[in-house]
């Protein structure tokens, strides 16, 4: 189909064919990213879920790999990590070598509708750099206490306590687990009941280690759905400590990684060292299934580096595009200082729009503007921007071009400026099919899905009030296949 082609990305991971979506088991080894993802092989719609698998030597052009792990008599395979056991402490390892061991959630099927007990955690290992896993014959490694949302387990070496800690979500909170061996496991605490967000169900959590100004710092991520400050699933984050026990959190408020409405289930990569690498599914359960492409269907975010940021007293998690992918990447023009009130010039400038392609916006924060992408023969509109009285960046992607296969897509969505800074750094990544925003180094971050039925092929600069922008940068990028 034409449309499955023209809305497939060139710079991000989606499928061969049919469906995908959370990233799974990610692990760096001797120079290659491995991506694992929720995928069912046989349509373009959720189902059984198997283990599908991608590696990458640049986390940006990826090749995809046969299946890794496929359902069998204990479920179908859900979300879960992937870690180098150095010390062989699982004894899986082979000729002093060590293995790679995955921990997963299976979910039975055909108990799910009488019995609440129908999701466990199990392991598997592989002694070929993730090509080939064998499942381990004690499966299941955690027996489910009685929780139906009893799922997606995320394992680090925790250096301290020398264990390995699980962090499990369990319906409204997290569960930690710790394990001398990765087949025996002792729980150690709950987290959440009272923090954060609870508009739905707890997914997908990754508790991650770093640092800030030489001190340890402790961030929790939670996907919820549904929830999500800009409807359906998104992920929050909590910073805070952990002691090998239990993670507690001075926080407050409710905080995003990512507030855009396309990204989902993100978690790190592990073995990376001090390097927090992350990537998302880009996508929503709200529509997920429902996205106009046929013979695929959904896509990762493009891989981002953590970073934390303080902002008064407070740290925040901040995220940016790999720096990879700048060998991709081929500025075409610089413009600056413009000073718009109406419609500036900047279209002819720029000329026609090419996809992928990336803005650098650098502005002051005292004025509105927005930036909007547009095809003149369809009148369909992409408009990005900032709002200065609500502080908000925003994406309009209501008259975007294909929205009415779900009521949710067709929305105006926003995330609020944290930054305090007179200036704006604002930066954009499009594929063929989406826009990362990432504003003021990563503090506020959106991703959002686009589906024209022509390609956007202008661009210009709107303010209501005047404004002057001092560079507008436009890149373009070469396809990563
Ligand atoms: C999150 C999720 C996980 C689960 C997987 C099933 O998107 O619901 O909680 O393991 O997807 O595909």
């Amino acid at each position: 189909v034409a449309a499955d082609n023209a809305y497939r990305p060139k710079i991000h991971f989606s499928p061969a064919a049919h469906w995908i979506n959370d990233p799974n088991g990610m692990v760096y080894v001797n120079g290659v990213y491995h991506l694992f993802f929720q995928y069912h092989p046989y349509s373009s719609v959720w189902g059984p879920m198997h283990w599908g698998h991608a590696t990458s030597k640049d986390l940006i052009r990826w090749q995809e790999e046969p299946i890794a792990l496929y359902p069998d008599s204990l479920g179908y395979i859900f979300s879960g990590s992937a870690v180098v056991d150095v010390n062989n402490s699982s004894g899986f390892g082979k000729n002093g070598k060590a293995p790679l061991v995955a921990v997963f959630t299976h979910h039975n099927s055909r108990t799910e509708k009488e019995r609440i007990d129908f999701q466990t955690q199990s392991i598997a290992y592989s002694n070929d750099n993730g090509k080939t896993w064998t499942k381990y014959d004690g499966n299941p490694v955690i027996k489910n206490p009685g929780i139906a949302d009893f799922r997606d387990p995320k394992v680090m070496w925790h250096t301290a306590t020398q264990k390995w800690i699980m962090t499990l979500a369990t319906k409204d909170c997290v569960t930690f687990y710790s394990s001398p061996d990765l087949k025996n496991w002792t729980k150690e605490s709950t987290f959440g009941k009272e923090n954060g967000a609870h508009g739905g169900v707890w997914e997908c959590p990754d508790l991650i280690e770093m640092e800030f100004e030489g001190k340890k710092v402790w961030v929790l991520l939670v996907s919820i759905n549904p929830g999500a400050p800009n409807g359906g699933s998104a992920t929050q984050y909590f910073i805070g400590d952990f002691d090998g026990h239990t993670f507690t959190t001075k926080q407050k408020d409710t905080r995003w990684i990512d507030y855009g409405p396309d990204n989902y289930a993100g978690v790190t990569w592990s073995n990376t060292g001090k390097r927090k690498l992350f990537i998302g599914w880009m996508s929503n359960w709200n529509y997920a299934n429902q996205l106009p492409t046929q013979s695929w269907r959904n896509a990762m975010t493009i891989a981002r580096e953590l970073h934390l940021a303080k902002e008064g007293n407070e740290l925040y998690l901040a995220s940016l595009p790999v720096g990879e992918l700048t060998k991709y990447e081929t500025q075409q023009a610089s413009l600056k200082n413009i000073t718009i009130d109406e419609r500036a010039a900047v279209i002819a400038k720029i000329g026609i729009l090419h996809f992928p392609s990336g803005f650098n916006l650098t502005t002051t924060a005292d004025a509105d503007f927005t930036i909007r992408f547009y095809n003149k023969a369809t009148g369909e509109e992409l408009k990005i921007g900032y709002d200065k009285k609500a502080n908000n960046y925003f994406i309009d992607r209501s008259r975007s071009g294909i929205v009415n296969f779900h009521s949710g897509f067709t929305a105006k969505h926003t995330v609020p400026r944290i930054s305090t800074s007179k200036e704006i750094k604002l930066r954009l990544l499009f594929d063929a099919s989406s826009v990362e925003l990432f504003a003021d180094n990563g503090l506020s971050v959106m991703t959002a899905l686009f589906f024209p039925t022509e390609k956007y092929t202008h661009v210009e600069l709107l303010s209501a009030t005047k404004a002057i922008v001092k560079e507008v940068a436009y890149f373009t990028y070469k396809q990563a296949k």
